[in-house]
């Protein structure tokens, strides 16, 4: 979501005239984007900025700005207290950076940390350097409020983006030849605009190029519905691939979380999803510790995983925010055994995804291939639909952007490895198509 604010952040500045500097030191003006999810993404932005500041002694009239969601929640902090930074600029006033930079140039606090109902930056064109991979944002803010988290206070309410400007991004992307486009919202399943739905939106991105892969994320079991799933099923470029956070899995703990669904809820969605789409390949978050949580509610979560078989998970240690509900709750698993809760669902989750690597053993998979491999370019690397990487031997007519067919002949938790097969479509970049 940053990466992809940080695109339209650069639309706006590059439209002013800004250009991005090749390094820290030549930079005028310095932007941190930021996030508050969990306490220990702040505390990393704080250590960052520590050494700006340093940097800032050497070069007075550097800027040095605060982006994103630390931007409302912390701005007394950063500015009057620790007097860190030049500017705070919350996630609804990017439109309006240019004057804050010119605020701060002039010697005072740049602060623009309102939110906004409307603001969904849909007539700005985000600066994308070349490549294969884009992200646009289809809609911002949360309304879901689960207990836990800061989101619907730090980005405040949910609202969309129209479908036509999406489209219409995705045809020039396509024609610049990126091949996989992913959709990205909090809660993308409650995208709504001018009557169209989450479904609607992904199958008018999917019909713009067949050889362009749609990915979204992320889904609240709340608001993922049947004909979504269809929608998924219908297109082959729509990645077979759901990010489905459960959080938990004891229906207790999830009613204090405020998720709004039952384990048994979220089964049927797993299970029509499997129904429809043999294949498809699940993710998901889970929090360890949340208030109250017991040995019992932890063997509830276990259950899940062992049930669903994740081929991925993002895990946490439950973080308190300030200014949720569950703030006021005790945070009252001790810390050393919220974090052997974790390590349970991290190595549970570490010998699922090897088993089902394993399983991939002998067979044929369609890759996008997206370059040289991290660790030798003897070796390229591309990833299959439902998100895994897979790696091998580099060839002659093999470029990136290409899909091909790799046999699997080997697999660890992380990675797979391939020999390849055949091409079933070269990358095929025509900028003069842009309108
Ligand atoms: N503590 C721990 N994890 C959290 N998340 C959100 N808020 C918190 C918190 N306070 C996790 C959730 C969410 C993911 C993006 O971050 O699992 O799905
Ligand atoms: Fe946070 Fe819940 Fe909204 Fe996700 S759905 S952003 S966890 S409030």
């Amino acid at each position: 979501m940053n990466f992809a604010d940080t695109e339209v952040v650069l639309g706006i500045l590059k439209a002013k005239g800004y250009e991005i500097a090749q390094t820290l030191e030549q930079a005028n003006v310095v932007l941190v984007n930021t996030c508050s999810i969990r306490e220990n993404a702040e505390q990393r932005i704080y250590g960052r900025l520590g050494n700006l500041k340093t940097l800032k002694e050497g070069k007075p009239d550097m800027i040095i700005g605060v982006l994103g969601c630390m931007a409302e929640r912390l701005r007394k902090d950063l500015i009057e207290e620790k007097k860190m930074v030049d500017l705070v600029v919350g996630p609804d006033e990017y439109r309006r950076l240019p004057e804050y930079i010119d605020i701060a140039f002039h010697g005072d606090k740049g602060i623009g940390v309102r939110l906004s109902k409307t603001e969904t930056y849909d007539d700005i064109v985000p600066y994308r350097e070349d490549g294969l991979q884009a992200w646009i944002s289809v809609m911002r803010g949360c309304d879901k409020f689960c207990t836990y988290c800061v989101v619907p206070f730090t980005r405040g309410r949910e609202r969309s983006r129209s479908l036509l400007s999406i489209v219409d991004e995705i045809k020039v992307l396509s024609a610049r030849g990126f091949r996989e486009v992913t959709l990205l919202g909090q809660n993308v399943n409650s995208y709504s605009c001018e009557g169209y739905d989450f479904a609607d939106l992904m199958e008018a991105c999917a019909i713009v190029d067949p050889f362009v892969r749609i990915r979204f994320s992320t889904s609240h079991p709340q608001d993922l519905s049947m004909k979504l799933l269809q929608t998924i099923a219908r297109y082959d470029n729509i990645c077979k691939y759901i990010h489905l956070p459960v959080q938990s899995g004891s229906n207790r703990i999830l009613e204090l979380m405020n998720r709004t669904y039952t384990i048994e809820k979220y089964y049927e969605i797993i299970d029509a999803a499997r129904e429809l789409m043999p294949d498809v390949s699940f993710s998901t978050d889970i929090i360890a510790g949340f208030p109250t949580e017991t040995w019992e509610d932890h063997l509830e979560t276990i259950k899940v995983m062992e049930r669903v078989r994740y081929d991925g998970a993002y895990m946490f240690k439950y973080s308190p925010r300030e200014g949720t509900k569950a703030y006021k709750m005790p945070d009252d698993v001790p810390e050393g055994v919220k974090g052997k809760r974790l390590q349970d669902i991290i190595d549970l989750q570490h010998s699922i995804s090897s088993e089902l690597n394993q399983k991939l053993i002998g067979k044929s998979e369609v890759i996008l291939v997206e370059g040289e491999s991290k660790k030798s370019g003897a070796f390229f690397a591309g990833r299959t639909d439902s998100n895994k990487m897979v790696i091998f031997p580099r060839q002659q007519n093999v470029e990136a952007g290409d899909y091909i067919t790799v046999t699997i002949n080997r697999g660890t938790s992380a990675t797979l490895f391939g020999d390849y097969t055949g091409i079933v479509a070269k990358r095929a970049v025509n900028s003069s198509d842009v309108a």
